[in-house]
């Protein structure tokens, strides 16, 4: 049976990002003996030029209609004072979706260390994952733009906290059993609601050891002890903050995936990165947080497990054994390091008799 992937490359790198990850999953495709049909339609700031929206009704009913949707980035100066941002069309079809839930995970590979600008001694063995609330706080609370005064308001209720909690909590369940439930309390209502929702939340999961941090220490403990956190569950600005710090605890930017998944329906899946205009166009970006994103498609949005490892691990191979891109300190063009990633996919079909 054919599973349908909607792509949209969106803006600034998005595009180029993009078509090495569908190259990645067309590979692990043939070789996993899968059938995907690809989609494209016009999103963000090229949603815009073609149509005056940056999320057009077509595209929202093409996503709808999709088993998986694949992001690029969108955004890029020449639409920022537009009358509807691209972001806005990001925002549009996250709450559309409902998805809830961005799972962005932090790896530094062993043999790897090194490209964190931090210490090796202190990146070695991070792996966190990063539960972000993605639908709900700031960033979908009432607004108000004047002149001389502006309003965002922030809201969230137990339900919304609950739901996300839980997945914070079952993620742990299927990995160290440590959550880390990152709020502003001393200072935020919401935060206070957000933290008694997660303690009165775990009794229900007795194998998970809860922690709280107010963010302003987490952001710090990112830095100083990332090997200290195993999962993150936090609302959605503080999750857009601290994704983006702790992606650089692996490198830089350019390496992370995410995930981002409602009750039921397609889930989007897409780099953490923005459209990075000022390399936009130069075949520089790093396409590793959009092949990383792919093999989230593959797992969490095609239920594909064999598929998904097979990808990971070519990623891993390439990010190891061959030349890297410039945000990592290498001199391998986006292209030509995402034809690396694609040699570590076929090089793994070759192995697979011997085994
Ligand atoms: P950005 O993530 O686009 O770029 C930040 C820095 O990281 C830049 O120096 C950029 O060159 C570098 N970078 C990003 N991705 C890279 C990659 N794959 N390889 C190598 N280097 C990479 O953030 P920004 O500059 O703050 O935002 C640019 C635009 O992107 C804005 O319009 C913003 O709203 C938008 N944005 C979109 C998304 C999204 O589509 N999910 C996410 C973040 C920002
Ligand atoms: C992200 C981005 C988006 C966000 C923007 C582009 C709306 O920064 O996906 O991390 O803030 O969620
Ligand atoms: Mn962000």
């Amino acid at each position: 049976m054919s599973q349908s992937i909607l792509i949209l490359p969106g803006d600034g790198i998005g595009p180029e990002v993009a078509r090495a990850a569908k190259a990645c999953l067309q590979a692990v495709a043939q070789l996993e003996g899968l059938e995907f049909t690809f989609s494209e339609a016009a999103f963000g700031g090229a949603g815009i030029d073609a149509s005056g929206e940056p999320l057009p009704e077509d595209t929202l009913k093409a996503a709808e209609a999709a088993d998986a949707i694949f992001l690029g980035a969108v955004g890029g100066p020449q639409w920022d004072h537009a009358p509807k941002r691209p972001e806005q069309g990001l925002l549009g079809l996250r709450k559309a979706l409902g998805l809830f839930a961005n799972l962005r995970p932090v790896k530094v590979f062993k043999g790897l260390e090194h490209l964190s600008p931090l210490k090796e001694d202190r990146v070695a063995g991070a792996d966190v994952l990063i539960v972000r609330e993605l639908t709900g706080g700031l960033y979908f609370g009432e607004k108000r733009e004047g002149e001389d005064e502006a309003f965002d308001g922030c809201t969230y209720s137990r339900a919304e906290v609950s739901r996300i909690a839980e997945i914070g909590f079952k993620a742990a369940q299927g990995r160290k059993g440590k959550l880390t439930s990152v709020d502003k309390a001393n200072v935020l209502a919401t935060s206070r609601l957000w933290r008694k929702t997660v303690n009165d939340l775990s009794s229900q999961y007795p194998d998970v050891t809860v922690d709280h941090l107010y963010v302003d220490a987490a952001a710090m403990a990112l830095v100083t002890h990332p090997a200290r956190f195993d999962v993150i569950v936090t609302e959605n600005l503080f999750g857009d903050i601290l994704s983006d710090e702790a992606a650089v605890v692996a490198g830089s930017i350019g390496l992370l995936g995410s995930a981002s998944l409602g009750a039921s329906g397609p889930g989007l899946f897409e780099p953490i990165h923005g459209s990075a205009p000022d390399i936009a166009g130069q075949d520089k970006a790093n396409p590793s947080g959009a092949i990383a994103s792919a093999a989230m498609l593959l797992r969490y949005g095609l239920n594909q497990p064999k598929a998904a490892d097979r990808l990971e691990a070519a990623l891993e191979a390439a990010l190891l054994h061959e030349e890297r891109t410039a945000d990592l300190g290498g001199t391998a063009k986006g292209s030509a390091f995402a034809h690396s990633v694609l040699a570590h996919i076929q090089k793994a079909q070759v192995m697979e008799p011997a085994q």
